[in-house]
């Protein structure tokens, strides 16, 4: 099912930015969306493409009032051959219904999901900028619509997805970022939603963020919620220790979400016969490893974020610089090998990249 397109008439096309170097991230829209609805009994119908703009909600939408919402997150990639590519497209949508069954919402069929996504990045192809570290950010999302009340699932939803040009997530690009480890707020536990992609876990992440913020901190590191001990991940992204010769990540623990950069690294690095565990990892064995020196390096992984070198961690009051605030060796390296792949400019030996133009 192809969608029908409206498109925007062409003296109402937006300008498109002139400085690639200034995109930053997730405020640029193209001229064009995707929508779909669904309803109980009916299924996913009216798929369409029209002009970016205000979506019609009934106030009494339950995706308003009890968190009904899901999204994705990935990138279309133009290459130096001038291809498109994109990266890992159905394992988003493969995770986007893994989320709706968490959150009692309606599901997608991935192919056709992904059909629908090809068809709006082709017709905004122009908009997919072209320097090193720039790509197309997409946003695939989902809310209830349903004007009730009373606590259930919602029996109609809207599908839409958003795009835009985007540059590096954090201000500092590549530089290390500064981590706060958070032992006081907890941003999910498990038997939660923590694993699953749900505005809710964005929201009960906001003001711990934002009080480290104020310190200075990029990002939060969030301990799990029982212990207060166990590495988790940095809400916007996942993370990763390099201590000693072992490259540790947490566990899928059910609590954490399951990130598609998260599943690459670990399986580019297994391949390149480094050793990488997916593991419980207190606080207390990363400190002691800062202090003792074997703790070389610490970087975080995402879409958004790709790979993102830690500088700093501070925890407890104490800082603990990582890697002497420099970007490391494997982290370098890993950047270097999953951009090249993003792009089309090196060897994709896993059929993770699709060229769709
Ligand atoms: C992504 O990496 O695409 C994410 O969804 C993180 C985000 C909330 C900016």
């Amino acid at each position: 099912m192809e969608a029908e397109v409206t498109q925007v008439e062409s003296n109402q096309l937006k300008q498109k930015p002139t400085d690639e170097s200034q995109l930053g991230f997730g405020d640029i829209f193209t001229d064009h969306m995707f929508l779909a609805n669904y309803e109980d009994g009916k299924g996913w119908i009216n798929p369409r493409i029209v002009p970016y703009g205000d979506l019609s909600i009934d106030p009494a939408a339950m995706s308003i009032h009890y968190g009904q919402e899901i999204f994705e997150g990935l990138k279309a990639y133009r290459g130096k051959d001038g291809g498109i590519y994109l990266f890992r497209p159905k394992d988003n949508f493969r995770r986007f219904n893994i989320s709706a069954r968490r959150m009692c919402m309606a599901e997608l069929d991935v192919d056709q999901a992904v059909n629908w996504m090809k068809q709006l990045i082709l017709l905004e192809k122009a908009w997919i900028p072209k320097s090193e570290g720039t790509s197309l950010y997409i946003r695939p999302t989902m809310i209830a619509t349903e004007p009730h009340l009373g606590v259930r699932p919602s029996r109609t939803y809207s599908f839409f997805i958003i795009i835009g040009p985007v540059g590096a997530y954090y201000k500092e690009g590549l530089d290390p970022v500064k981590i706060y480890v958070e032992d006081f707020y907890v941003r999910a536990s498990v038997g939660g939603t923590g694993e699953v992609k749900t505005a809710g876990n964005y929201a009960a992440s906001l003001l711990a963020a934002e009080k480290a913020k104020e310190k200075g901190f990029t990002q939060v590191l969030w301990l799990d919620a029982k212990h207060l001990k166990y590495i988790e991940e940095v809400g916007t992204m996942n993370i990763f220790f390099v201590i000693g010769d072992e490259v540790i990540t947490a566990p899928l623990s059910g609590s954490i979400l399951s990130g598609i950069t998260r599943d690459s690294v670990i399986q580019i690095v297994r391949d390149w016969g480094i050793k990488v565990s997916e593991r419980s990892l207190t606080i207390d064995e990363v400190i002691n490893a800062a202090q003792d020196g074997t703790l070389k390096e610490a970087f975080g992984t995402g879409t958004a974020a790709v790979i993102s070198p830690v500088g700093q961690i501070t925890y407890k009051g104490k800082d603990h610089v990582v890697a002497g605030r420099q970007m490391g060796e494997l982290s370098q390296r890993l950047y270097d090998e999953i951009v090249g792949i993003q792009y089309g400019q090196r060897p994709d030996k896993r059929g993770w990249v699709k060229r769709i133009d």
